[in-house]
Order: structure tokens, then sequence, then C-alpha cells
């Protein structure tokens, strides 16, 4: 870490993050840990361990229990002198693990549950995760706003947890940028900052967890603090006592499968008649032979997929891919279809409400723009796809009547509503 990039810092009244956006984006983002004490400062938790326990009962929610079984220790202060890397050995090593908690018997739950499992769980050692509470909860979703500066198709969702005294997940790391949000209680975050740290996991529990974790850096994080984590960096979080840990996680998609939608995408598109073709065919030398030849027209073939990805193909497939991307919901198209004649009338006296699940992305082409939506691309006016594009939850229909071409963003609305990604709420 370089010494004038502190891994530590303070929020400021005007800079939760402890510095504007672009220098956090220019420093950290992608880059390397950071840890903001206070960034919320009197965080009101929007939901309380009851209310996620309620939410982890529903049906359609993601939720998970994770536990382990509470093992005999001795006096944690002996267990954890000693670098279970270095000459201290294996005993050492095996020691230090279990006060991390990643030792012993992990079970890992998925739910619904019901008020039976949360009655009969012990009093420690577990952890109850909710994926998605962002889709289920407004007020949650609310504190995405604070991550504006990042693009919101680059944003997954916010999971939360609650944990026991003890609980937690165990020493692991993520493929995706996560911010650890302190919600309530305590929590003891150890990471390891190190350069290329080691990756094996276990191959003796369920979860993916390290096989091996030395910390570089731990602390306690309060309500309010802030854990930044670039993806790849080894983390394991302890609760100390009851807490709550909100993580606003984001998404990356995998360039394997970039490739593999691209070429469904661009082969999609390809007329059948697009052959292997050989009209310079020699006689075969012999039977069978794959030649230098049909090599060389192998690849021209294929060529057409590095010809076919011009500017707009590569953007239209890419704003259809990442708003498709790990979409847990499909949006419901409208049962019966909106009459787009009066739609600005209705529009007058209403809000429109983005439904929770539906994935946004715009972009300008020359001086139209296109929407994507779940996976669709819409030709849009640029200021109408601006304001739905975007990430407002709730948008003024007054305020949409008043931008210019209002006829084709009239006509892109009734799309975008007929497809369920919106619907229309009486002011
Ligand atoms: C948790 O909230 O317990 C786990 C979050 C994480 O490590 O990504
Ligand atoms: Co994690």
């Amino acid at each position: 870490m370089p010494a004038h990039l502190p891994i530590e810092v303070y929020a400021t009244p005007r800079h939760f993050l402890g510095m504007p956006p672009a220098r956090f984006l220019r420093d950290y983002w992608q880059k390397r840990p950071l840890l903001v004490r206070n960034a919320f400062a009197n965080f009101q938790p929007p939901l309380m361990p009851d209310d996620l326990a309620g939410l982890a009962c529903m049906d359609g929610a993601l939720a998970r229990i994770v536990a382990h079984a509470s093992l005999p220790l001795c006096s944690p202060r002996a267990q954890r002198s000693g670098d279970p890397e270095s000459g201290a050995g294996k005993n050492a090593k095996r020691l230090d693990s279990r006060l991390r908690g990643d030792d012993g018997e992990w079970t890992v739950r998925t739910g619904p549950f019901d008020e039976i499992t949360f009655a009969n769980l012990p009093a420690s050692r577990w952890t109850l995760l909710v994926q998605d509470v962002d889709k289920w909860d407004a007020d949650t979703a609310a504190l995405l706003d604070h991550f504006a500066f990042i693009p919101s198709w680059r944003i997954d969702d916010i999971m939360i947890s609650y944990a026991t005294d003890a609980g937690g997940v165990g020493a692991h790391v993520d493929q995706y940028d996560v911010f650890l949000l302190q919600g309530l209680g305590q929590r003891r975050w150890a990471i390891d900052a190190n350069p290329n740290p080691p990756a094996a996991f276990r191959d003796d529990v369920e979860l993916k967890l390290l096989k091996s974790f030395t910390p570089s850096d731990e602390w306690i994080l309060n309500p309010g603090d802030l854990l930044y984590l670039p993806p790849g960096v080894p983390h394991d979080g302890v609760a100390v006592g009851e807490c709550m840990t909100y993580s606003i996680g984001m998404r990356a998609p995998g360039v394997a499968e970039m490739l593999l939608d691209m070429a469904h995408a661009i082969a999609a598109a390809l007329p059948e008649e697009h052959r292997y073709r050989d009209a310079d065919l020699a006689p075969a030398r012999q039977s069978g032979e794959i030649d230098a030849a049909a090599l060389a027209r192998a690849r021209r073939s294929v060529g057409a997929f590095a010809s076919a990805l011009d500017d707009d193909v590569l953007a239209d497939w890419f704003g259809c891919f990442i708003t498709r991307y790990r979409m847990a919901q499909t949006p419901l198209p409208r049962k019966r279809p909106l009459d787009a004649a009066r739609l600005p009338e209705r529009l007058a006296r209403s809000v429109l409400a983005r439904d929770a699940w539906s994935r946004f992305a715009w972009r300008r082409r020359g001086r139209n723009a296109i929407v994507y939506a779940s996976g669709e691309a819409f030709p849009a006016p640029p200021d109408w796809a601006a304001a739905l594009g975007g990430s407002e939850r709730v948008i003024d229909g007054g305020t949409l009547l008043g931008m210019p071409n209002r006829q084709d963003g009239i006509r892109l609305l009734a799309a975008l509503i007929n497809a369920g990604h919106f619907t229309l709420r009486v002011h």
C-alpha cells in the first residue's frame, strides 16, 4: 500500500468515502481496500433482525443460514500467537484457524425458512444472509443513492446478514467489488491485502472457504463504518456479539460469459448462407487431413464474427447482456396492454414506479438514444433515455411530460410499461 494512500480514513461532512468519488475511483476502486470510519454517521438501519428473519421466510427470497459447530477452545491469546505460515508449525495453524472460526463443522441451509427453524438455532455461531434485499425493501434500496457515482448497471444487490456472536461465513474471496457497511453491533473484519494471496479452497466444506488465510489487517467495525474490498481480497468477518452487515455488491461478468453471449448474439444475426467456403480447394493430399489452407478458410469464416462487431453491434449486445446478467426475476408483462394515446393524460396525475427487479442501462446513439431494459433494446429520445434508463425508483409523470420529443417518449414509455418495467401510481 503506497504510504500516501491510507487503508483507513474518516468520512468528512462532504464525502462519505472520506474523499471525492473521483479520488476514490482513481486510487482505490478495483485496486486496494479501504476502511471508512463513520461513513454513515448515526446510521439507522432500515431493517432490523426480525424484519430480515421475516423476509427470509418469504417465498422467492434468497436466504441462507450458515452455522458452524463451536469447538472447545483454550485461551484465545495463547492460540493467536505464532505465525501459521512460518516456523510455528501445524498445530499453531490449526489453533489459529479455530479461533478465527473457520474450522469445525460448517452447515449451510437455504431458505425459505419458518419460525421453527429460527427457534431451534443455537445462541451463537450462525448467520442469516438474505440477498437482493434492495428489491424487497425501498428503504434499503435508498442506500444505493449514495453509490450513484458508480453506473447503476454495475451494481448487483444489497445483501444483509444478521449474525449471532462469533457468526460469520468463514475466510473467502469474492469475485466482485463489495462495500461492507456495518449496520448494527460490531464485527471484526480480517483481510489479506497482500498481492497474490493464496487462493486454494478447502475441499472439506460446502462453502468456498480458503485453505489458508493470513490476515494483513484487522479491525472492529462499528455501525456506520464501511469497508470497501476490490475483487479477490481474502476476508473474514466474525460477529462480536449480535450484528448486522449490509453488503453492497457489484457485478462484473466473466469474460468467458461475455464471449459466449456475444458469439450467440452475433451468430443469431448471421444469415444461414454464411458458411465455410472453399472455392479455392486443391486436390486433397491425404484424406482427412486438415491442412493449412483449410485452417486459413476456417479463420476467414469466423472472421465474419470480428467484422460483424462494429461499434453499434457491440454496444447493443453489451446493453442487452448487462441488463440481463444476474437478473434474479423477470418483470411480468402487463396483462392488458396500455392505450398509449391515453398515457399523457394519466401521466399528468401519476408517478412511475420502477419494477424493483428490472435492470436498466442506456446509451446515446447519434442524436438519439437506446434504453436497455432486462435484455431488450428500446429506441429512445436522449432525455427520456436518461430519465427512464437510470436508477430513479420513482419518476414524476409531469416532469416527463415537460421533456422534448414527447411523442417518441410516450411510445417508449408505453412499451416499457407494457413489458412490466414500470407501473403508474396515481398521486
Ligand atoms: C456477511 O455479511 O456475513 C458476509 C459478507 C461477505 O463477506 O461478503
Ligand atoms: Co465476502
